[in-house]
């Protein structure tokens, strides 16, 4: 009951007053995920450091509950400054978390107050789509990394 009753604390914060919603400038990666439980979607911007293997910053727009924005916004906050490779093991960890396989293993604690969500498995999804999203939209700027390296 405690548990539940910090995570719901955390959706309503994070739903209420998400700190990246928005577009990044510029954008390296982009992905516009969708959830086919509910029809809502999520877009999603990525913007790389210098040398195209870190993340500077992620803001998102898009249609959503009160969970997928929580859930998007808290991981903007956790994959700032992050590597891609760190960032992509992050969306199996998250999935895992999810699944009830494992707890967040990483600085990111309050990630865990989400598995809360997994009581309640078709609010999954809504709690997945940004990380599904985030896998999409750094692997397109990956594409647009080697695109424009093969270029030169
Ligand atoms: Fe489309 Fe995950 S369902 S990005
Ligand atoms: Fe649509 Fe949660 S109900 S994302």
């Amino acid at each position: 009951i405690h548990q539940r009753s910090l995570y719901q604390q955390v959706i309503l914060e994070h739903s209420k007053k998400p700190r990246h919603q928005g577009k990044t400038d510029p954008v390296h990666g982009y992905h516009r995920g969708h959830n086919p439980m509910c029809g809502d979607t999520i877009e999603l911007t990525v913007k790389l450091n210098q040398t195209g293997d870190r993340i500077e910053d992620v803001k998102f727009e898009g249609e959503g509950c009160a969970i997928a924005i929580a859930s998007a916004d808290l991981m903007a906050d956790a994959v700032q400054g992050k590597s891609i490779q760190e960032a992509l093991e992050m969306v199996q960890q998250f999935r895992n978390m999810m699944q009830g396989k494992a707890e967040f293993p990483l600085d990111v604690r309050k990630l865990n107050v989400l598995q809360g969500i997994s009581q309640f498995p078709i609010r999954i999804k809504c709690a997945t789509l940004c990380w599904h999203t985030l896998k999409a939209a750094l692997e397109s700027s990956q594409v647009h990394t080697s695109t424009v390296e093969s270029e030169q």
